[in-house]
């Protein structure tokens, strides 16, 4: 293909192919423009463009903006990046001044502000998917919140539990995957624009109003640390790809649950599909796929970090694989996150399975043994007198089995293990008691209602990108 435009010196050579970074920095195209919105007012400001060479610029990169949204832009794969696109197209349209967009600027501080962009918007999507998902468990915990179930450790029958107690875990522990973006994005907020290729420029600039612009709270401390600081990439992947393990976890439970051997959870279709071969069968390929996408998202943050590994300052070539794993860790955590929003509301019980397993007179040992406690008798001797007992007894041991083995024990341990069986009155903070889960569900709401003012906070400066590229809503 040839164009009007011989591609610039820089992008030439036989090696091009193999530099080409199009693919995947495509997706950076609004940020940049943006970015180079915001630069091109600086060097107007700064007196580097007169105020009409300021105005063609801006005009031209949002025509530049346009095309690109409404899918008409040029793409032209012999000019290597987003970069060299969008400034070989807005010359195209404004002409021998658009030369001038790149004063004081290199690639290198440039596709570190659109990353930093990029991640912002990121979170508050994710973020808001995260939001999302946390207000489905929510409300499914808060419908099954005193439905009995077994709690387990090491996949063996322990403690009674509901569960709500269990999908509100689920819930605190994607919780925490929102609290770490959100700390990704406020330790991610400080803009690279103005470091040039290493070492800043000769030039007059003011990196500190630029940063306004683009809606960071300061400029870099240091030009070397600003175009080779990939911390915040790094910091997204580690929280996507611990992400991904905790709904992994989520998957595997469901899928568990819904075998056969546990009946917890019906096989409903919206948990997946069928065989092409046996007739009868219903699997639970959602919880499955969004277990099985672990894998890629972990291979994200390590593919990041041993590129990272050793690097001299202060730019190399390598940072260009940063995107890859960034835009593929993105799009799985997306997918992982709209599967389980729509996953979590269709989750169906089986009450009477779960009844029957929550009787199971194994899972009252420790609340038998804490009860001796509370009439004076040791933890220790309770424990192995009930141990002890439990082991010879088919189901749940007569108090008077459990007394033979505890001589001392005060006269009132009879009637303490005469309660009844379990009583579930785990009502500890935290616990799943009855009180105590109603309390969790109230600093579970009021967490949501904090993460919904932290995202619209987010709204405001990643809504600047909008008004850049598109200009100010008249
Ligand atoms: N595609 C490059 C990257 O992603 C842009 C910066 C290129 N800089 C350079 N000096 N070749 O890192």
């Amino acid at each position: 293909m040839t164009h009007a435009n011989a591609p610039p010196a820089y992008v030439r050579g036989p090696a091009a192919p193999f530099l080409n970074s199009l693919s995947v920095d495509r997706p950076l195209a609004r940020y940049d423009i943006a970015g180079s919105v915001a630069h091109a007012e600086m060097l107007g400001r700064a007196g580097l463009l007169t105020p009409d060479e300021t105005t063609a610029l801006v005009h031209g990169l949002r025509t530049v903006a346009r095309e690109v949204a409404d899918g008409t832009f040029p793409w032209r794969d012999d000019l290597e990046d987003v970069h060299t696109n969008v400034e070989v197209r807005l010359t195209e349209i404004v002409g021998p001044v658009g030369g001038k967009l790149q004063t004081a600027r290199s690639r290198n501080d440039q596709v570190a502000v659109d990353e930093r962009l990029y991640l912002r918007a990121t979170v508050r999507d994710l973020g808001e998917r995260l939001r999302a998902l946390e207000v489905a468990l929510l409300a499914r915990a808060e419908a099954e919140l005193t439905t009995p179930i077994p709690g387990y450790t090491h996949l063996q029958r322990a403690q009674p539990v509901t569960v709500g107690h269990t999908l509100l875990a689920h819930f605190w522990r994607f919780d925490r995957d929102l609290d770490r973006l959100l700390a990704t994005a406020s330790r991610a907020d400080v803009c690279p624009l103005g470091a040039g290729a290493l070492a800043g420029t000769t030039l007059p600039t003011d990196p500190a109003w630029v940063a306004g612009r683009l809606g960071f709270s300061r400029p870099f401390d240091n030009s070397m640390d600003a175009v080779s600081d990939r911390d915040p990439l790094a910091e997204l992947l580690f929280d996507l790809a611990l992400l991904a393990v905790h709904a992994s976890a989520f998957g595997e439970e469901i899928v568990l649950h819904a075998t056969k051997e546990f009946g917890f959870l019906e096989r409903t279709p919206a948990l997946g599909s069928g065989s092409s071969l046996m007739p009868q069968k219903r699997n639970p390929d959602v919880a499955e796929l969004v277990r099985g996408k672990a894998g890629r998202a972990v291979g994200d943050l390590v593919a990041l970090l041993t590129a990272l590994k050793g690097l001299p300052l202060a730019y190399d070539r390598d940072l260009q694989e940063d995107k890859a794993p960034v835009l593929d860790a993105v799009a799985t955590a997306t997918a992982v996150l709209d599967a389980l929003v729509t996953l979590v509301p269709s989750l169906r019980y089986d009450h009477a399975r779960l009844a029957a397993a929550a009787a199971d007179p194994e899972l009252g040992a420790t609340e038998l043994a804490d009860r001796l406690v509370a009439v004076g008798v040791p933890f220790r001797a309770a424990h192995e007198a009930v141990g002890a007992a439990y082991r010879d007894a088919d189901g749940v041991p007569t108090p008077d089995a459990i007394l033979q083995r505890l001589p001392g024990a005060p006269p009132a341990a009879r009637a303490a293990l005469a309660g009844g069986f379990p009583s579930g009155g785990r009502s500890t903070h935290g616990g799943p008691g009855t009180a105590a889960l109603a309390a969790q569900l109230d600093r579970a709401r009021a967490r949501l209602a904090e993460r919904r003012t932290s995202l619209s906070s987010l709204d405001r400066t990643v809504g600047l990108v909008e008004e850049l590229v598109h200009g100010e809503p008249e």
